[in-house]
């Protein structure tokens, strides 16, 4: 019998993306199905999912406790990829981002909007849905999706579920009277349930109630089990290790590869590098930066986060651009931080290039024109960037931390004679740290030899998603027989 795996998630590549979590939603759903699984990816009905999609059929109406009513409706992607568009205007048609407004406030109605989405797939997956289509399991993503579980767990015949850890720093934490709002029972309501230090959140219920918590490295399943990284879960977490794994994210191959980006200003592959060097100059003229081939440059594309350290970046900024490099920042978040980033780019004109906001078309010239890639998150559950880097021919300067250790070797004459080496590992995360990973990123690349070994090690890695499918579909395959 094939098996049916209903994936729950707010964003999905490239109709709606704020993060990994799109790339993610986007290609594993694919790979299951190469792998032989019946998926129907669920997703709220955003503006972005239903102006790109208008062949979308009818297929069921929600009038569920005091949400707003809602109607499911199914489209197929372009690599047919089944999905389920949830749609209710009064939750989702609006402006701005998925979370937030325009000027970076949580939408205040999150919690029903999520809790619907939740409630949804809750029904889906147990005998209150009217469809043929009955999943034997639920795949939830997030806090957006957290309370699937706990709905799940008061359900009649519930499917089992996963629940799919990308990022515990986000927890979807609302006051106690949600609680009632949202229809969930009042004696869910406490520390063995969705109560989390007198409040209601979303990931403490999807961790609690979950049959199986995954998370997406092997390195990051162990940290949220400690205190340093484990964001006042540890103790939950660490409880229920047993059934807690950490399945590595993959590449989807047919987005990320240099060979076949278009793009790019040039493609180009292992055998044969020169592309590279057009998109080098394509990316300096595009930032402003002085055309010059030699110059190492560095990139980052990134969330604007404590998270991912860009304050290091700036910090150390002085000390690498005078080496001398070139600096590119991407990204979008804090707005101190996007402030001292366009600082520095009026300091250094010529030799910095920043651009503030979301852009996809340029986040692929980054990981292609730029020499060097910095990742100096303080915690990193996966990350993909530093594997898209890798594949494009540029060596990434990572903190060792989550998913960044566990997928980048770093370079000493031990790797590199075992042909492993693929970047620069540091630890701690801090600025003195992060400079001297720099400066032997800046003497490896001046050595012809060794650079080019580097380039060749990362390129020839296979992070491709087979792996990490059979791995889910292993644990799909252990719920269903309880
Ligand atoms: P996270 O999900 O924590 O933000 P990941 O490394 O898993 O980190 O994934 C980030 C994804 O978002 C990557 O595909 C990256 O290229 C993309 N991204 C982040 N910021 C931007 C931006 N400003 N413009 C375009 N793409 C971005
Ligand atoms: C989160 C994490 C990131 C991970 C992504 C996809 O946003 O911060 O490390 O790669 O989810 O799983």
């Amino acid at each position: 019998m094939i098996m049916r795996v209903l994936y729950v998630t707010s964003e999905i590549a490239p109709l709606i993306k704020t993060g990994g979590l799109a790339d993610v939603s986007a290609a594993l759903p694919a790979a299951l199905i190469a792998a032989g699984v019946d998926v129907r990816v669920l997703v709220p009905g955003y503006p972005q999912i239903l102006r790109a999609l208008p062949q979308l059929n009818d297929v069921a109406l929600f009038a569920l406790h005091d949400f707003p009513c809602a109607s499911l409706l199914a489209a197929v992607l372009p690599d047919g990829v089944r999905i389920w568009v949830l749609d209710c205007p009064e939750l989702y048609q609006r402006g701005g981002g998925p979370y937030q407004d325009e000027h970076g406030h949580d939408w205040p109605d999150n919690a029903q909007r999520f809790g619907l989405l939740s409630k949804v797939a809750a029904v889906l997956g147990s005998s209150d849905s009217s469809l043929g289509w009955k999943p034997d399991v639920v795949h939830c993503n997030d806090w957006q999706t957290g309370l699937t579980p706990a709905y799940l767990h008061f359900a009649n015949k519930a499917a089992p579920c996963v629940m799919a850890i990308h990022n515990l720093a986000f927890q979807g934490v609302f006051p106690p009277d949600c609680v009632a709002e949202l229809g969930l029972p009042a004696q869910s309501f406490q520390m063995e349930g969705v109560e989390y230090y007198g409040s209601l959140s979303f990931l403490k219920a999807g961790a609690y109630y979950a049959d199986h918590i995954s998370t997406v490295s092997p390195s990051y399943a162990e940290e949220i089990q400690d205190e340093a990284l484990g964001f006042g879960m540890q103790g939950l977490l660490a409880q229920r290790h047993e059934v807690l794994s950490g399945i590595l994210n993959g590449v989807d191959y047919t987005e990320w590869n240099p060979g076949c980006d278009t793009r790019l200003a040039q493609e180009y592959t292992a055998g044969d590098l020169r592309g590279k060097l057009a998109n080098k100059i394509e990316l300096q003229m595009r930032m402003g930066l002085r055309v010059d081939p030699e110059v190492p440059l560095f990139g980052m594309v990134s969330r604007f986060t404590f998270q991912k350290g860009l304050d290091l970046v700036l910090e150390i900024a002085p000390e690498l651009l005078a080496m001398p490099a070139q600096l590119v920042l991407l990204g979008t978040g804090d707005a101190d931080m996007q402030r001292a980033a366009l600082e520095l780019l009026h300091k250094y004109s010529g030799q910095v290039g920043v651009y503030v906001g979301f852009n996809e078309e340029l986040s692929h010239l980054v990981e292609a024109g730029a020499d060097v890639f910095l990742m100096p998150s303080r915690f990193e559950p996966c990350g993909l960037n530093q594997m898209y880097s890798q594949r494009y021919g540029t060596p990434p300067v990572v903190h060792a931390t989550g998913g960044l250790k566990d997928t980048v070797v770093d370079c000493n004459v031990a790797t590199l004679a075992d042909g492993t080496a693929s970047g620069f590992v540091f630890s701690p995360a801090d600025a003195d740290s992060l400079l001297l990973a720099v400066r032997r990123a800046v003497d490896a690349y001046y050595d012809k030899k060794i650079w080019h070994a580097l380039q060749m090690n990362g390129m020839s890695k296979d992070f491709s998603w087979g792996k990490s499918a059979a791995a889910y579909i292993e644990i799909y395959e252990r719920l269903m027989r309880r």
